[in-house]
């Protein structure tokens, strides 16, 4: 569909990705597998992370041997669902830099209402991923988008778990330069913005709030 979007087609992902859909999953067991999902996906949204060579001595031999150039990574959660994906991501790089963007989707008008934003400084020289499980009508991530480009954020990705084929194309349109990498591209979405076959709202799923 667009160059731009990258499905991750791994067996475990769309296993764990099925009990998630799946409505009988409880809270916790959801949290769970969201956060082992964030991980696998993570290794693919970091997956051209710059690599040095180092002389290092293993028990046997002296060898050079490829170790993370240090180019420094920053974590933004768009709240509150993408927190659920956040806890992921720092297991697997706990030195990572977090930004929260709070948007609120209007369920009238389904616009991107800021309400929170903090990030860390100098996102010009890092490796901004910013997270949402669900990318829908696209508006909130395109929002985000252009306030982290307002801040500096120079090489930027989005990683969702679920893609609507509606959000990936406005994204798209408006942030070409991102990739957006997810778990899946769904349906469509439906006239309230949710997501189908999707798995509800992903929000109150980690809560186990309602509506
Ligand atoms: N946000 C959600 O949490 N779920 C959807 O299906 C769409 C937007």
């Amino acid at each position: 569909m667009t160059d731009n979007l990258t499905i991750v087609d791994h067996p475990l992902i769309q296993h764990k990705l099925t009990i998630l859909r799946n409505k009988e999953t409880p809270t916790a067991h959801f949290r769970q597998v969201l956060r082992e999902v964030a991980i696998l996906l993570g290794c693919e949204a970091t997956k051209d992370l710059p690599l040095a060579d180092v002389t290092i001595d293993t028990p046997l031999e002296t060898i050079q041997s490829p170790y993370l150039e240090g180019k420094k990574i920053c974590f933004v959660s768009i709240l509150r669902a993408g927190n659920g994906l956040l806890d992921g991501l720092l297991d697997l790089i706990p030195s990572a830099r977090v930004g929260h963007v709070g948007m609120y989707r209007d369920h009238d008008t389904l616009e991107a209402i800021r309400y929170y934003y903090r990030t860390p400084d100098e996102l010009d020289g890092r490796q901004v991923i910013m997270v949402d499980p669900m990318l829908a009508t696209g508006n909130t991530a395109i929002a985000a988008a252009t306030e982290l480009k307002k801040s500096g954020a120079k090489s930027l990705k989005f990683m969702c778990l679920v893609a609507a084929p509606e959000g990936v194309q406005a994204f798209n349109k408006v942030h070409p330069d991102v990739p957006v990498i997810s778990a899946a591209l769904d349906r469509q979405l439906n006239e309230r913005g949710y997501i189908l076959p999707g798995l509800g709202d992903a929000g109150d799923r980690i809560y186990g709030t309602k509506g």
